[in-house]
């Protein structure tokens, strides 16, 4: 079995040696200049864990899990230019470097060169594959559409956030999972399993964004501070925020939600300080610890040698503990 930097070394090599040599550059040069900038490569890693725990070869299937990170770094593209993000890796992000329609363009390029890759996978397994991609790519959208139509709502409950965050985030770590099995020709119940631990570990993934969205480290997390606040972002921490707010809290709340002109920082801070005051951190803890264990105990039904998962369980146990 290889370890999860093994792992990693294969998908960036094979990432770096994909060549660009179509025309215009305009349309290419962005699409190199963001994969190059690397990112944690989460996704193609746990399709290649997936698929080691039932095969010692992953060569063989590098080309999905490139497809994978492709796939991602397209939504990237144009999530930065939905949620006005200015930062991505701790570079410039496309559409602030190239404008709004190298952004929209070369994303979907980059869509188109995710199912180009995908299509490279073994002839019988074309199929399913395909399915679980596309009805994947499907969902996805549909949660970034909730994600910003719940923008400009103030009745989104904790219940109708989880299900928008398992549309936009967990499903394609569950598919990463799900298409290294199938890929393995894996047994179906294992199948479903890594993809329900996919899921929930996606959940924890996402409200662990929204966290170091708030209270990460801009230099470390790649991204800048207080974004999802600007935005009116209906998070699980303003969502609980709103809930458990005394009254004038809820007031100074609803104040910045409302307001239209301001100055960003103060928002920013005042929002994390009423967050503070209302205990949301630990709650925000409590909740991304809850699906992380019930993503693991996913794991226990396995039909694999308990040995095969470790290699599993400590990158998802990293991930957990990241910062960035
Ligand atoms: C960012 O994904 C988008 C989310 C779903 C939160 P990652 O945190 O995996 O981003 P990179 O690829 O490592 O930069
Ligand atoms: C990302 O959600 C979901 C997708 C890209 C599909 P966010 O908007 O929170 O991701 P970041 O924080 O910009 O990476
Ligand atoms: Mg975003
Ligand atoms: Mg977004
Ligand atoms: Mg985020």
């Amino acid at each position: 079995m290889f370890t999860s930097s093994q792992l990693l070394e294969k998908i960036n090599t094979y990432l770096a040696g994909l060549t660009y040599s179509r025309e215009p550059k305009g349309l290419y040069t962005p699409i190199e200049y963001v994969l190059s900038l690397g990112g944690k490569r989460i996704r193609p890693v746990l399709m290649l864990m997936a698929h080691n725990l039932y095969k010692e070869e992953v060569d063989t299937i590098l080309s999905s899990a490139a497809s994978i990170e492709m796939y991602h770094n397209y939504t990237l593209l144009h999530d930065d230019l939905m949620d006005r993000a200015e930062l991505r890796r701790n570079r410039p992000t496309v559409h602030k470097i190239w404008g709004d329609n190298t952004a929209i363009l070369s994303g979907d390029t980059m869509l188109v060169l995710a199912y180009r890759l995908m299509t490279c996978c073994e002839p019988l397994y074309l199929k399913a594959v395909l399915d679980v991609f596309s009805n994947t790519a499907l969902e996805i959208g549909e949660g970034q559409q909730y994600d910003m139509e719940f923008e400009s709502r103030r009745d989104v409950t904790e219940e109708e956030y989880i299900e928008m965050i398992r549309l936009k985030t967990s499903v394609l770590l569950a598919a990463s999972l799900k298409i290294g099995a199938i890929l393995a020709d894996a047994p179906e119940t294992d199948m479903q399993e890594l993809y329900n631990f996919g899921i929930q570990i996606g959940l924890a993934f996402q409200l662990q964004d929204d966290y170091l969205d708030v209270y990460g480290d801009t230099s470390v997390f790649g991204k800048n501070l207080g974004g999802d606040i600007l935005c009116n972002k209906k998070t699980y921490m303003l969502i609980n925020a709103l809930q458990r707010a005394d009254a004038e809290q809820r007031k100074e709340l609803e104040y910045w939600i409302t307001c239209s002109e301001y100055i960003p920082s103060e928002k920013v801070n005042t929002v994390t300080a009423l967050y503070d005051a209302i205990g949301i951190k630990e709650l925000c803890n409590k909740k991304i610890e809850d699906y992380f264990q019930r993503g693991m105990s996913c794991l226990d039904r396995l039909q694999v040698p308990e040995g095969r998962k470790a290699v599993l369980r400590s990158f998802v146990e990293a991930l957990m503990h990241r910062n960035m």
